[in-house]
């Protein structure tokens, strides 16, 4: 990434903003008001996206079509309910570089890991150890233990986090290959986030799933910050499944439902086994009411419930935008966007903060969106400081803030803008 000195000014991020050919998708989205009535400067993408002005728009046909047609509206109307959820198959598949039999929208991410691992964590006396990252999502780590403790493991024996040497940051490729092969014929399960959720390092899923698969162990990612985010080829990378949320990169609002990938190699495999519900039940049959389970031979066999209308209805709209813009445009961007933030901080604030986040390699997916920050002054007090003037990020305990420029609504001038607020209190 080539950012010069001539860089570091407010008329060149004007500049780049110019020439950047997604800067209108800015326009679809709501920003938050600041107390003077100024749109925020965004930039949580990671935790809560923003909202879609088009989201309000379908939720409200869909309560225009429940008033209009009551229990009707499961076959009536431009996008009937019973269907509603397969008019975000496609798009969404597209999105995770999955085939659209592959993809699932449907519950929420930690549920959706239990569902896969029901499925893909199938311990045996001598083969039942799951690698995961040591600083992962603490639901993923309940998660990992309590399906451990309910195959009658140990989680203490059976959970094998993987660590960053002494010393370091980010657990080193090598690393992840040897642990693998160290644990060999005892790992059962490989279930790693591919972007992690407090430092943004990314793994290359292919290589990853290749070892896993050579130990003879199954291969799962949660893609909470990779999903919108970076580009997954979940297909081509030969992962056996994936789950993620939506509400983060892609948008869909508080609480907002999940995906869920299941590789084609294990569709229709009657030895998988899989909890199940009625909205995984063959179309044609599942209204005959009967007691024989006949799945549907895509991912939706995983299907439990009918699914909540009005949250497929915000997903819709933010997959739209996601159409739009194409993800690896998206990616394209956002590498520009994160490391134009990264330039400035390094330029005009080397002394003051650390990014924790691993360094942009071209050709390679070693980071996303987001930079994991560390300050030389009181990270709480810049929080509160950045909030009073208007920008939205988030602080982790102990000492961290984490900041994402999302590609699809963040500018090159927001960047600029954030970095003058953290000079502000660098030098007050
Ligand atoms: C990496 C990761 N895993 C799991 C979760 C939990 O998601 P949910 O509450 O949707 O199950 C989150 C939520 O932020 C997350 O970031």
């Amino acid at each position: 990434m080539n950012f010069k000195k001539e860089d570091l000014s407010l008329d060149a991020a004007k500049k780049m903003d110019e020439q950047d050919s997604l800067s209108s998708l800015r326009e679809e989205f709501i920003f938050p008001k600041t107390s003077t009535g100024e749109s925020s400067l965004y930039f949580a993408g990671h935790s809560l996206g923003l909202q879609p002005k088009r989201a309000k728009v379908l939720i409200e046909e869909e309560l225009q079509d429940w008033g209009k047609y009551g229990v009707e509206g499961h076959f009536k109307g431009p996008y009937p309910w019973l269907p509603y959820h397969e008019f975000l198959t496609e798009p969404m598949a597209r999105l995770v570089g999955a085939l659209p039999e592959e993809t699932v929208v449907m519950n929420t991410l930690t549920a959706n890991l239990h569902l896969m691992m029901v499925s893909f964590y199938r311990p045996t006396k001598s083969r039942f150890k799951i690698l995961i990252e040591n600083n992962t999502f603490p639901s993923d780590v309940y998660a990992v233990k309590s399906q451990a403790r309910f195959h009658g493991f140990d989680w203490r024996e059976a959970v094998v986090e993987l660590k960053p040497r002494n010393g370091e940051m980010f657990v080193r490729p090598e690393d992840i290959k040897d642990q693998i092969n160290e644990l060999g014929d005892s790992l059962a399960l490989v279930m790693l986030g591919n972007c992690n959720y407090l430092s943004g390092q990314c793994f290359d899923m292919k290589t990853v799933a290749d070892q896993a698969h050579a130990a003879g162990a199954m291969c799962g990612f949660n893609l909470a910050h990779g999903a919108g985010n970076i580009v997954c080829n979940l297909h081509d990378n030969d992962v056996d499944f994936a789950v993620w949320c939506s509400y983060k990169y892609l948008n869909s609002g508080p609480g907002g439902l999940a995906g869920a990938f299941i590789h084609k190699k294990h569709l229709g495999d009657p030895n998988i086994p899989r909890f199940e519900g009625w909205w995984g039940q063959n179309k044609s049959t599942r209204f005959e009411m009967g007691p024989q389970f006949d799945p549907i031979p895509t991912a939706e066999a995983w299907q439990l419930s009918n699914p909540p209308i009005f949250q497929l209805a915000a997903i819709r709209a933010s997959l739209e935008l996601f159409d739009k813009a194409g993800i690896k445009n998206l990616r394209a961007k956002g590498d520009q966007l994160t490391g134009y933030f990264e330039f400035l901080l390094r330029n005009k604030l080397e002394n003051f903060v650390q990014v924790m986040t691993p360094e942009y390699t071209e050709g390679g997916q070693t980071r996303g969106n987001m930079l994991c920050l560390r300050f030389a002054k009181d990270p709480k007090q810049l929080n509160e400081q950045l909030q009073e003037k208007g920008v939205i990020c988030d602080f982790r305990e102990p000492d961290i803030l984490r900041m994402a420029p999302a590609p699809m609504y963040n500018s090159f001038s927001d960047v600029y803008r954030l970095v003058e607020k953290i000079e502000a209190f660098a030098n007050g």
